[in-house]
């Protein structure tokens, strides 16, 4: 099977690794990549936003299976121009990525398909967001209504700068605050059959103890020992299962990677948040245990053939993996900055240890910074305890000035 992939995260250097070890792919493309993938795929220089672009790009290459990584392109319908183009593709429809593009629209499907989440109002006028702020109280939990790179939630005990957030989003969603243990749980879904992955735990603020301002995520790591063993199964009954069969009620079928993100609470499990694609950096860990070979699962779902694969296979690995960010992010990060120490990586961690890179390109033959997460350290190991010494070791060795990473990822899962 030829592939390609569209992206340049982590996460899609995770799903080429993958892919690259499938023997099932016979050739591995991606746009527009990053510096590390270059290793495992065939970059072209496409811009993953121009769905005219991509299907042209996979015309060429007569793809038989598009992946679409981010979530941007998904709502700006580069999957439907894929799939226009007649070439099957794993990914969401751009009504169908609305899930994860507009916040209110989640919670109008989530209340139409009851399933657990925050209660929360749709706010656009000072006057009803002084009024959601008051009737939830603190913490007061305020969320953009649209697209913000995980940057568009504020969390805060502070009712002036939670209203001055608002104000800022124009459209704006405020909710109820959740209490509880986070989990984030993918499922692959063809629009009807949902097969759930293993669960994982993201780490969204910047700094050690979960202290400093939320980011994109700057570790994972899976399994999660502490869960309840039947939280995939309740999840699925009454979280994913229904969002899909909601969506497919509505005409808007929802083919792709169903990421729900979950909160345990004392009352109950309730939804976070969907995302209409792959969590970065959870999909690092929870591929790096998948046993079964990726492409045909991905093209099952974008075949509408799920139903018909057998169930999908884990290995009994942990997995963790730890992020190396730029100095200044999530704020504006410094880029241009050389990345050494990989290949020592290479040499001394392989297989266990490995390099994910983000916002990572070539200069001149040398890998330089491009972006606020640079890279992902990633290790598997016979439990937490071996994969987070091992993704540690690693990650000492990379030289990479004033960067900065947490150094408590998946430790108190850990130490149990
Ligand atoms: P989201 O982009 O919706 O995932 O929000 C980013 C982060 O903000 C989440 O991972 C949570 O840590 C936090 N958060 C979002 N919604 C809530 C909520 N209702 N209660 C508590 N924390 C929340
Ligand atoms: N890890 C959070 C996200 O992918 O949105």
């Amino acid at each position: 099977m030829k592939v390609l992939v569209i992206g340049g995260g982590a996460r899609e250097h995770a799903l080429c690794r993958s892919l690259s070890l499938d023997p099932d792919v016979t050739a591995l493309h991606c746009a527009p990549g990053n510096a590390g993938i270059a290793e495992v795929a065939e970059l072209h220089p496409v811009d993953a936003l121009d769905g005219t672009a991509v299907a042209r790009l996979a015309t060429e290459l007569a793809a038989e299976l598009v992946v679409v990584g981010p979530e941007a392109p998904l709502v700006a319908g580069v999957a439907d121009a894929v799939r226009d183009a007649g070439v099957p593709c794993f990914g969401p429809s751009r009504e169908a990525a609305e899930l994860e593009g507009s916040k209110a629209f989640a919670k109008d499907v989530m209340a139409a398909a009851n399933v657990p989440t925050a209660r929360s109002y749709v706010c656009t006028t000072p006057q009803q967001i002084d009024d959601a702020l008051d009737a939830f109280g603190p913490p007061y939990v305020v969320k953009d209504d649209g697209l913000a790179a995980g940057k568009g939630v504020v969390v805060t005990e502070d009712r002036a700068a939670a209203r001055e957030h608002a104000l800022a989003c124009g459209r704006v969603v405020v909710e109820e605050f959740l209490d509880g243990p986070e989990v984030s749980l993918f499922a692959i879904t063809d629009g009807e059959t949902v097969l759930p992955l293993q669960p994982a735990q993201d780490f969204k603020r910047a700094l050690d103890n979960d202290e400093g301002p939320n980011t994109g995520g700057m570790g994972a790591y899976s399994p999660l020992p502490w869960a309840d063993p039947k939280l995939v199964a309740e999840v699925l009954d009454t979280v994913l299962q229904p969002t899909v069969d909601e969506l497919r009620r509505r005409g808007t079928p929802f083919a792709g990677l169903l990421y729900a993100g979950l909160a345990i609470t004392g009352r109950g499990v309730r939804v976070i948040e969907f995302n209409a694609r792959f969590g970065d950096p959870e999909t690092q860990v929870v591929l790096a245990r998948l046993k079964t070979p990726l492409a045909a699962v991905l093209l099952g779902a974008a075949n509408g053939t799920l139903a018909d694969l057998p169930p999908l296979a884990w290995r009994d690995d942990a997995a963790v993996t730890v992020v190396v960010a730029s100095h200044n992010y999530p704020g504006t990060p410094r880029t241009g900055d050389p990345v050494e120490g990989l290949d020592e990586i290479a040499a001394q961690d392989a297989p266990e240890a490995y390099v994910l890179h983000a916002g990572t390109r070539l200069d001149s033959g040398r890998v330089v910074s491009s972006g606020g997460r640079v890279l992902s350290v990633t290790a598997t190991g016979q439990d937490l305890k071996q994969a987070r010494e091992r993704a540690y070791t690693a990650l000492g060795r990379v030289r990479l000035a004033d960067s900065q990473h947490r150094t408590d990822i998946a430790r108190a899962a850990a130490e149990g």
